[in-house]
């Protein structure tokens, strides 16, 4: 089997990529999927996390920020994985171009601010740009992150990404101590904070853009 690879991808930083590839990879992992990360941000937030802190079932890993060896790793990860989680920089860099060239589809986090409103809309025109010169289509989704709950910001800032027609999630990633405490803890957050993962993981199903099950194949490399 060949994964399915999903590209996390903002041109703006601190949106909470690396968060949400953290909570989707362990998660999938908990449900015993074969899931493969390649952290293609030369900080390497995730892969630095995945080897110091993260306590949870395995998740292949791999670090590769040079764009003229991205699409080989995630070609190499896709054979013996469910999912490829590519985790991007927070600017339109050529790793980060690549992985969304290389994506099945795209997932924009978006916190609820006028400039990471903006900063989604053109990462959405990036990923639009790159459908068309690869001649098929790339779909994405906007994901709303980080929103304060039941908030006048959050409500404007989710009605503000409908106005300007930008597609994304219904479910949405919560400011919570719990996903912070992450980064520290290693472990994925249960509770209130695991059920909005859930409910995005099940949104993401119902598009096609996560496998149902495990495949029998996959084993972690
Ligand atoms: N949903 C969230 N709730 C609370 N803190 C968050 C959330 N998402 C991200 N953060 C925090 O915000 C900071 C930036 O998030 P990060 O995921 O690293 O963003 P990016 O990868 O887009 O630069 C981190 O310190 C992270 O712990
Ligand atoms: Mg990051």
């Amino acid at each position: 089997m060949t994964a399915t690879v999903l590209t996390v991808a903002s041109t703006k930083g601190g949106a909470g990529k690396t968060t949400l590839v953290m909570a989707l990879a362990g998660t999938l992992a908990a449900e015993g999927f074969h899931v493969a990360v390649v952290d293609a941000d030369p900080n390497r937030a995730y892969a630095s996390w995945a080897e110091s802190a993260y306590e949870g079932p395995a998740v292949s890993v791999r670090a590769e920020a040079d764009e003229t060896r991205l699409a080989e790793a995630i070609d190499e990860l896709a054979p013996s994985s469910d999912l490829v989680l590519v985790d991007t920089a927070g600017f339109g860099n050529r790793a980060a171009l690549l992985a969304i060239a290389a994506a099945d589809a795209v997932l924009v986090p978006c916190t609820p601010s006028r400039a990471d409103i903006e900063q989604a809309a053109k990462t959405l025109k990036l990923i639009e740009g790159a459908a068309r010169a690869s001649r098929r289509a790339i779909p994405a989704r906007v994901v709303p992150c980080r929103l304060k709950l039941a908030t006048a910001v959050t409500r404007h800032a989710l009605a503000e990404l409908d106005a300007a027609a930008l597609p994304r999630t219904e479910a949405s990633i919560g400011d919570r101590v719990a996903f912070a405490e992450m980064t520290f803890s290693g472990r994925v957050p249960a509770g209130d904070a695991g059920q909005e993962v859930a409910a995005l993981i099940a949104e993401l199903r119902g598009l096609g853009w996560l496998p149902n099950r495990p495949s029998a194949s996959a084993a972690p490399s």
